[in-house]
């Protein structure tokens, strides 16, 4: 349903470095890349899938809580490092939750912006999944 990629820090006095190169820490070539920030912690974001979308999530500040579900299984992941990527690939329902105040997601994509590709309604992701088994 997901997989969590491991990063490599360059940390010094100065700070931290995180560098992301397509195809070699990021398993695809990188299209889109797009950043959640002053997020409110009060409002949950996503509730939906993508029907063709390669995704790597970045969490750069504070935390956040993913709810993933395949359509038979439902699971959480925390966020709440920049040491690690959540990649998600195939049909996955998604939602963020107990977004950190100080939160900031950076997400690489392997396609532009798409509306089309977006499934945001629960039921129709369920048939869909059910359609494809
Ligand atoms: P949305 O997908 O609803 O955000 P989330 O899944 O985090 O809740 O996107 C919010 C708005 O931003 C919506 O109008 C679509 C637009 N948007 C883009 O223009 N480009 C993008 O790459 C993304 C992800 C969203």
């Amino acid at each position: 349903m997901y997989k969590i990629i491991d990063f490599q820090i360059s940390s010094d006095g100065r700070g931290d470095l995180l560098s992301l190169e397509q195809t070699k820490n990021v398993p695809f070539e990188i299209k889109r890349v797009y950043c959640l920030t002053r997020v409110n912690p009060q409002f949950p974001r996503g509730f939906h899938a993508h029907l063709n979308l390669q995704q790597l999530i970045v969490c750069l500040a504070g935390s956040c809580r993913f709810v993933l579900d395949d359509g038979s299984d439902r699971t959480e992941v925390w966020l709440d490092t920049a040491n690690k990527g959540l990649l998600l690939k195939d049909l996955v329902w998604r939602e963020m939750h107990n977004f950190s105040d100080d939160c900031v997601l950076m997400v690489l994509a392997n396609e532009f912006y798409d509306e089309a590709d977006y499934i945001r309604d629960y039921q129709s992701f369920l048939k869909i999944c059910r359609d494809q088994s």
